[in-house]
């Protein structure tokens, strides 16, 4: 079935269809909420896409159906947490490996949120909070530049 055709996925597919780029664009939390449709938009534009995911086992089928979509272009999941810079590294490693071709995109959109008051808010949320959203994008940059 067409992503078009799956109302699921409509979500993930409202944006303009002639926009055209090339490269290897790597989306952190690229298989699910916002990534997905960053997943879906580079891919419709002619990118390759590596799609970071900390857990979800369906990461590889999405990877799997955004490239019978929008054909021509290779998108393939790898489960990587980006609070762990070293795997990060390597991932990043592995990817251009894998693609032939450097990164020219990179996304830093994976991330968590705690939502309680704040009085209940514990050390350990706040640090998984902490830990995601700010070293998480820190690492995913920093290795992006290097
Ligand atoms: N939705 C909103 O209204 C909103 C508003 C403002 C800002 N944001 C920000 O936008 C980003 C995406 O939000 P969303 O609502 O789309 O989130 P979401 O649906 O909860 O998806 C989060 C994504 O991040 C991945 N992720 C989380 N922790 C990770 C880790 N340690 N390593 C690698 N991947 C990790 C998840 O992978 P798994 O699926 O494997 O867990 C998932 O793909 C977040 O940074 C969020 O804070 C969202």
């Amino acid at each position: 079935m067409s992503l078009y055709d799956d109302p699921e996925w409509a979500p993930y597919l409202e944006h303009p269809d002639n926009l055209k780029l090339k490269g290897t664009a790597v989306i952190t939390g690229g298989n699910r909420g916002n990534g997905r449709a960053f997943s879906c938009a580079y891919a419709q534009a002619g990118m390759n896409v590596a799609i970071i995911y900390r857990t979800s086992e369906d990461a590889p089928e999405v990877a799997k159906r955004i490239q019978r979509q929008f054909q021509g272009v290779r998108v393939q999941a790898y489960q990587c947490d980006v609070r762990d810079f070293d795997k990060l590294r390597e991932t990043f490693k592995q990817i251009e490996a894998d693609f032939e071709s450097p990164i020219t995109t990179v996304i830093a959109n994976a991330g968590v949120s705690t939502v309680k008051p704040a009085l209940q808010l514990s050390h350990d949320d706040f640090e998984r909070v902490f830990n995601t959203n700010v070293y998480g994008v820190f690492n995913t940059c920093r290795v992006a530049a290097e």
